[in-house]
């Protein structure tokens, strides 16, 4: 089956549904039996052997294994578990991955919460982060420690945009006896399989592209069989249960994923070959461009590229990118992405570094290309630019 096809089809079991296409939004806390047995079983099938089965709400409901089975269908592994965010599932990948007395070892262009999880909640239950350089590849070899467990990558970066290496990275993590688990967030489960590439453990922050519609948080975190008691566990642990409202909005917006992608990707080469060309514009950071850093391996590893990229200005200030951003009349202010909307934000990584430097000039801008005409995006740009150029003088 193709991948279009099998995407509309990914987890949709009809026994669940009641001949409706969409697997219906199941409430429910309290499910109950006819006897002590029957509910004993229930028990013993959903939490020793995991299977599918109604227990209890918060374990999960044929709403939540739509979802779930979609996503591993695409994503490859065991099984999913799903988070109530993009952040939730990756602090439940690394939760479930770790003990006190571990090291791991987190990308230093990784999402800035999930850093700070790192630097501080994590520091707090006895488990050390020491940052790597995204384009470390096989030397992770020299980083890892005795006691390193985990390595976390998360490729492209969403501000820095470096695309890392993640089977050589994969290879070397597994040689010093570590799991790898990859947020996979730009790209989605549509453009690229870190499960297939050697991690494992692939994260999606479903926040953006699976919803699609800026309209509900949600993350899922799909494990191989090794790593997915663990993850389970602590899914269970933390006492997560995740609304199923927002479960039937992602598994709704996972069935037009490509649909929307493949608009979001060619839009978004549009407008960042039309940047790249522009005065002032020192770089876009892109790995589809053929002149980005990452380009080669991305072109191996992804088989395409979302809406997601930066800008790097030759030089700027922050009165030049606020006249520019607060002018804009199509791409509005504000976090998050994967929607259907343009979005633009400032952007300072260099604040959110520790194991490399950005040197880049600050702020640029961080533009996420929504479905609009390209047109018309670029035009919103073209009288941006001029403001911030008029701005700096
Ligand atoms: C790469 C990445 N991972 C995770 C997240 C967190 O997703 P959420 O906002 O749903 O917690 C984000 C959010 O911007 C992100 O960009």
């Amino acid at each position: 089956m193709k991948k279009d096809t099998k995407v509309i089809r990914a987890g949709n079991d009809k026994t669940r549904n009641a001949g409706i296409v969409n697997t219906p939004v199941f409430h429910a806390s309290t499910i109950v039996f006819d006897s002590v047995k029957a509910m004993n079983d229930a028990d013993e099938r959903g939490f020793r052997r995991g299977e599918k089965v109604m227990y209890y709400g918060r374990r999960g409901t044929p709403t939540h294994w739509t979802l779930q089975d979609a996503i591993t269908e695409l994503a490859g592994g065991a099984d999913t578990v799903l988070a109530p965010s993009g952040l939730g599932a990756c602090v439940l990948a690394i939760m479930g991955s770790v003990k006190s007395g571990d090291h791991i070892l987190v990308t230093d262009s990784v999402y800035g919460p999930t850093r700070g999880f790192c630097n501080g909640f994590l520091k707090n239950f006895g488990v050390e982060t020491t940052f790597f350089d995204p384009l470390l590849g096989s030397n992770i070899s020299k980083v890892m420690q005795p006691n390193t467990t985990l390595v976390f990558c998360e490729s492209p970066g969403t501000h820095t945009f470096e695309v890392q290496d993640l089977p050589a990275i994969a290879d070397a993590a597994h040689e010093g006896g570590a799991k790898v688990a990859a947020d996979n967030t730009w790209a989605s489960p549509w453009f690229c399989n870190p499960i297939a590439l050697g991690a494992d453990i692939s994260i999606e922050a479903a926040t953006k592209y699976i919803v699609g519609h800026s309209d509900a948080n949600m993350g899922t975190v799909t494990c191989t069989t090794e790593t997915l008691p663990g993850v389970q566990h602590a899914y269970g642990a933390l006492g997560l249960a995740i609304g199923v409202d927002d479960v039937y909005l992602a598994t709704r917006g996972l069935r037009t994923l490509p649909a929307r992608l493949k608009q979001h990707q060619d839009s978004a080469i549009k407008v960042a070959g039309w940047l790249k060309e522009q005065p002032n514009v020192k770089r876009v950071l892109y790995p589809p461009l053929i002149d980005d850093p990452g380009h080669a391996i991305w072109a191996r590893d992804f088989s395409g590229g979302s809406g997601l990229f930066s800008v790097v200005f030759d030089k700027s200030s922050s009165l030049a990118a606020a006249a520019l951003i607060d002018g804009m009349e199509l791409f509005t202010i504000g976090y998050s992405w994967g929607g259907f909307e343009s979005l633009i934000v400032p952007s300072m990584p260099s604040g959110a570094r520790s194991a490399t430097k950005w040197t880049e000039p600050e702020p640029g801008i961080r533009l996420h290309i929504g479905l609009e005409d390209p047109e018309d995006l670029i035009a919103d740009l073209d009288r941006g630019l001029a403001r911030f150029r008029r701005a700096l003088g």
